[in-house]
């Protein structure tokens, strides 16, 4: 077991953001991790994934585990279904390429999602109208106080929009080792309902789509909106987009009457925040090294060496003009630490 001492996260937070951990070590397997788990002080641990989705505000002052668990493996497959599962450490992306490769349906429109396959699970992610919840069997995990091994299924997961029990009441007190998916083998059931995605296979000629299309159509639309947090530090969207009653939106759309929105039930009313936020004027706004992305205003950048004190500074600012502007509160979707 060699910790290393005073290690810059940067490599590990797709922000970039550059501060220090006390103390780092990769966990490559589950006896290791348990063999930490035995000798350290619970509250002296931090889990770290693929670091995709925080905003790193100050050096940690704990012992990073960064859980690097690997392992790609079908576990039961039937004429038109099969259960793969993934360690917690392998890259999202590269997970759905894999799972694509096998020709295996269900994850093509959460193609180059960034972060890994265990953090997942914890945010429900989604895109392009799919989401983790939608193939999720179960995650493996391991209790960080007792070492118990526990699994987790769809039931006992209360996944919701960006949300699940792993963000609220049990928050820090499982790790995720690995991910069971439910995927088709055949006769796929493509969702390609999100508007952008058949305007691209319109344009690229392509009627009968396969999963490739789609995951291809996600992949080309996401580089064309999204930076790639290898050239330009970020962590996806920043904000959620926020639901409102009808009237507040109202009042709202009188005076934008074009507003985008999606009614989610009588009474709430879904708006992009990337709206809001370009409307309000910060679409590619920089305030040192930190700023709004100049195509997706819901994602903040960082331009090099911006902090994570400057990224939040630059949050709040946002937040307050919308709060003014809209009386609509923002709410992060990134974890600020
Ligand atoms: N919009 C603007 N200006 C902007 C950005 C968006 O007016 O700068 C408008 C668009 O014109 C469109 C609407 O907002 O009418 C929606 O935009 P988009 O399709 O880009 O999606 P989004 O609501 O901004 C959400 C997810 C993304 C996901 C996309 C596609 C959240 C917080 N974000 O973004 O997820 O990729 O839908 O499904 O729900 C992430 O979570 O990190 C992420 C990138």
């Amino acid at each position: 077991m060699q910790f290393s001492e005073n290690l810059s996260l940067k490599p590990y937070n797709t922000f970039g953001i550059d501060v220090k951990a006390r103390k780092f070590l990769s966990i490559y397997s589950l006896d290791e991790l348990k063999k930490v788990l035995r000798k350290v002080y619970k509250s002296e641990i931090f889990i770290l994934g693929g670091g995709s989705n925080m905003l790193l505000t100050r050096d940690i002052d704990k012992i990073v585990l960064h859980i690097a668990l690997s392992g790609k493996t079908i576990i039961s497959k039937t004429k038109n279904e099969v259960v793969v599962e993934a360690g917690a450490g392998e890259n999202w992306h590269q997970f759905v390429l894999w799972t694509l490769e096998q020709g295996f349906g269900g994850l093509e429109n959460l193609s180059l999602i960034p972060g890994n396959v265990g953090t997942a699970p914890i945010q429900n992610i989604g895109a392009y109208g799919v989401e983790l919840k939608d193939s999720f069997v179960s995650c493996k995990t391991v209790h960080i106080q007792t070492l118990e091994e526990q699994t987790f299924y769809l039931k006992d997961c209360d996944f919701g929009y960006r949300n699940s029990v792993f963000k609220n009441e049990l928050k820090g007190d499982y790790i995720i080792t690995s991910v069971q998916f439910r995927l088709s083998s055949q006769n796929h059931h493509l969702n390609t309902d999100y508007g952008v995605i058949p305007q691209w296979l319109e344009k690229n000629k392509i009627s009968e789509p396969g999963i490739k299309d789609i995951s291809n159509a996600v992949i080309a639309i996401r580089q064309s909106k999204l930076p790639d947090p290898r050239l330009l530090g970020n962590s996806g969207s920043f904000f959620k987009n926020p639901i409102v009653d009808k009237k507040t939106f109202k009042s709202i759309q009188e005076e934008y009457p074009e507003i985008p929105f999606y009614a989610l039930a009588e009474n709430a009313i879904k708006i992009p925040a990337g709206w809001l936020i370009e409307t309000a004027g910060f679409k590619g706004y920089r305030e040192g090294d930190a700023g709004v992305h100049k195509n997706q205003a819901l994602v903040l950048v960082n331009y090099d060496k911006a902090t994570g004190e400057e990224v939040l500074n630059l949050a709040t600012k946002i937040q307050q003009k919308i709060k003014e502007t809209f009386t609509i509160s923002l709410e992060p979707e990134v974890n600020i630490i």
